[in-house]
């Protein structure tokens, strides 16, 4: 993947999630591996959002392989703002080895590859996170040892989290169901494009209103926040709908009985998830925002060094 961009998963071959997914298992189990790789490297990290886990596993990430990181946030300017997009990607690709944004828009991450030279990883849009659900599928496959077969409920909003885990689990022969209230569905383009992936890769990708249905026999009960980054003043208004799609102790126990829970994080506890679910055995949250790092160092590798 060397020079390439990770703009969407669907950009990906299926042979190269997989790759990345064998290089971020690698790292995982011996974490100096690779130590050193990106000597001289820089990556340049933009916030338009808040961030913890994409922040911190971007900067010692990089720290870890021998690199830096430059981490830009919206007080020091908007990519578009001053200048445009064009000639921002054309500074920025004389001076970094791999450009890393978190936007709102996703046609500004994808411009800002068209025009920039050095890759470019979306680190959350309001469409999609593609490192989540790699990060995501290195969880599930260190829980269940495979991932083809295993079925996955992501239960609330059709939001960036559940676009990009129908796409990677349409990708590596996985069952993936949006379990959410009526009107809050994924996005229906988006679905058509992990339908197509599915077909080709044995998986199965749907969505449905109904969360006993949605939620049975699921491997992993997944949640994620009813409003996302950006839709705050719609919070308040959401509760009341995505309440019956709590996942609590009843809800998971609907799951198969191995279930595990998964969350992106942040969680807001009491709301889309309980403390019970959040904090129990099966609970892999933190392993999740482990993998975040895991998942990270294995892009940074794949698409700076084409390992
Ligand atoms: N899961 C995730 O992307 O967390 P942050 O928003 O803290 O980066
Ligand atoms: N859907 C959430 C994910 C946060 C990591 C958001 O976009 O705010």
């Amino acid at each position: 993947m060397k020079g390439r961009d990770l703009v969407a998963l669907w950009d990906l071959e299926r042979e190269e999630v997989e790759a990345l997914l064998d290089l971020g298992a690698a790292l995982k189990t011996d974490p100096a591996r690779h130590a050193g790789a990106l000597a001289g490297r820089t990556a340049f990290l933009y916030f338009e959002k808040p961030s913890l886990r994409t922040r911190v596993t971007g900067e010692v990430g990089m720290a870890q392989l021998g690199g830096s990181a430059v981490t830009h946030t919206l007080d020091m300017g908007r990519i578009g703002g001053r200048e445009s997009v064009a000639d921002v990607a054309r500074n920025l690709e004389r001076w970094v080895d791999v450009i890393g944004m978190r936007t709102f828009s996703q046609e500004l991450v994808e411009q800002t590859a068209q025009h920039s030279g050095v890759p470019v990883v979306n680190l959350l849009t309001d469409l999609l996170h593609p490192c989540q659900a790699l990060a995501d599928l290195l969880t599930v496959r260190g829980a269940f040892a495979s991932l083809a077969g295993r079925s996955l409920a992501f239960v609330g909003d059709g939001n960036n989290v559940a676009h990009s885990l129908l796409i990677a689990g349409a990708m590596t022969g996985m069952k993936v169901t949006v379990v959410c209230p009526p009107g809050y569905e994924p996005n229906l383009a988006v679905m058509d494009r992990a339908r197509s992936i599915a077909e080709k890769n044995g998986a199965e990708v749907g969505y449905t209103n109904d969360l006993e249905a949605g939620v049975a026999a699921a491997d992993v009960v997944y949640t994620d926040v009813w409003a996302s980054m950006g839709q705050e003043a719609e919070a308040e208004s959401k509760n009341e709908v995505f309440l019956p799609y709590q996942v609590n102790e009843a809800v998971f126990a609907m799951a198969s009985k191995n279930a595990v829970f998964m969350h992106c994080l942040p969680a807001h506890r009491g709301d889309e998830v309980t403390d019970g679910v959040a904090d129990h055995e099966r609970s892999l949250i933190f392993d999740q925002a482990e993998n975040r790092l895991h998942a990270i160092k294995a892009i940074y590798l794949a698409t700076i060094l084409g390992l």
